[in-house]
């Protein structure tokens, strides 16, 4: 899209009630005609899990559900996009409404329950990419109804082992109701013996990244990251939404409804947790830091927490696309201004102050 219309998107779609103005936003980057994605300052470039990351800014899981825009989303200036959550079968998801802005707050709340078109149809999509070129992972989980869970999640790992750049486990969204229980003890590491089990039947091998809550204690994350080493998992992304509701909120109706917190009020929760796993994960694997960006500032924050890899979703519904630009353009800033080559150095350097901070 081009900037001036993106810009004149942004205040249009907020008029929209959520769902009507992600799908309208879906059709626009399915529409409108899109240069080559812009070149990145290769010091943003970042090495992980074996794939070179033109640059560190990635799609989160949640608006491209169904592998409609992965190569629009790219040529937007994200470095790799989630397609998903997909579950084995389709799935209609809760009742509308289910999706609520709280605009003051730059934040969501969502109760969705992974509606999306199933394995099949997203499959067909991706396997018919013209230009198959680009960083695209995908995110599975299980159906509501599933007999097996962790099946489901297995299914995903062979349905999708061609196309994927990578895969993330997700079991951390809160409105499917028990999917969680899958980060703790024997049912989480059941669950990742078997995904890298069908992950190592592979003729490509995936890497495979596990995505938890905000909503854990500092004993469940001694647990899951111990799990995580033990198994080999290529990495975390740190976090999903959250069930809590942090305080100074000013849209109380909405804040008040059922469901997933993402967005500003986030930041502070996801990225003292991603500080306290990757103190944990002591260097084995790479993070993917998520929850609340919103400016370039934000995202120097999450690298210093112990992201390698950073995610976004609320914030570009608030901002706009051109939000990717100027966050790629303050990291760059940042680089220059400390006269370092790439983002490395910056990956955990103030991990510690991360971990304790429960004020911001
Ligand atoms: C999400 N998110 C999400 N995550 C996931 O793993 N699978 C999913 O299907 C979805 N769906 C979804 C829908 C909507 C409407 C939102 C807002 C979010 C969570 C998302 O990927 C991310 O982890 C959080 O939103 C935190 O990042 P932001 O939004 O604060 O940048």
């Amino acid at each position: 899209m081009t900037g001036f219309l993106a810009r004149l998107a942004a205040p249009l779609l907020l008029a929209l009630e959520p769902e009507q103005a992600h799908r309208a936003s879906i059709r626009a980057l399915q529409l409108l005609p899109q240069g080559p994605a812009p070149q990145d300052d290769p010091r943003l470039a970042v090495a992980a899990f074996g794939i070179a990351f033109p640059n560190p800014i990635g799609m989160a899981a949640g608006f491209d559900k169904n592998a409609e825009v992965p190569d629009a989303l790219l040529r937007s200036g994200f470095g790799f996009t989630e397609v998903g959550t997909l579950t084995p079968l389709p799935q209609a998801g809760n009742p509308r409404p289910r999706v609520f802005r709280l605009t003051q707050d730059i934040a969501l709340v969502n109760r969705l329950g992974f509606n999306n078109d199933g394995h099949a149809a997203a499959l067909a999509r991706l396997a018919a990419r013209k230009r198959a070129s680009g960083i695209v992972g995908v995110n599975v989980g299980a159906n509501k109804d599933s007999a097996d869970r962790a099946g489901d999640y297995v299914r995903g790992i062979y349905a999708f082992a061609a196309h994927a750049s990578y895969f993330t486990i997700n079991v951390s969204s809160p409105n499917t109701p028990g999917l969680r229980d899958l980060q703790h003890g024997a049912a989480l590491d059941d669950l990742l013996a078997r995904v890298l089990d069908a992950r190592d039947a592979q003729a490509q091998r995936r890497p495979m990244l596990l995505k938890i809550a905000p909503d854990l204690t500092l004993d469940e994350i001694d647990a899951i990251v111990a799990i995580a080493r033990a198994r080999k998992v290529d990495g975390m992304i740190v976090s999903n939404t959250t069930v809590s509701r942090p305080a100074g909120l000013h849209a109380t109706a909405q804040a008040k409804e059922a469901g997933g917190l993402s967005g500003s009020p986030l930041f502070g929760l996801s990225t003292q947790v991603l500080a306290q796993v990757f103190l944990r994960v002591e260097r084995q694997f790479p993070l993917v830091g998520v929850g609340g960006i919103a400016s370039a500032a934000d995202a120097i924050s999450k690298l210093e927490a112990g992201a390698s890899l950073l995610q976004l979703y609320s914030a570009l519904v608030f901002r706009g696309p051109g939000l990717i630009g100027q966050i790629k353009q303050g990291l760059v800033r940042e680089l220059t201004r400390r006269s370092m080559s790439s983002l490395d150095a910056l990956t955990g350097s103030n991990a510690a102050g991360w971990a304790k901070d429960r004020s911001v």
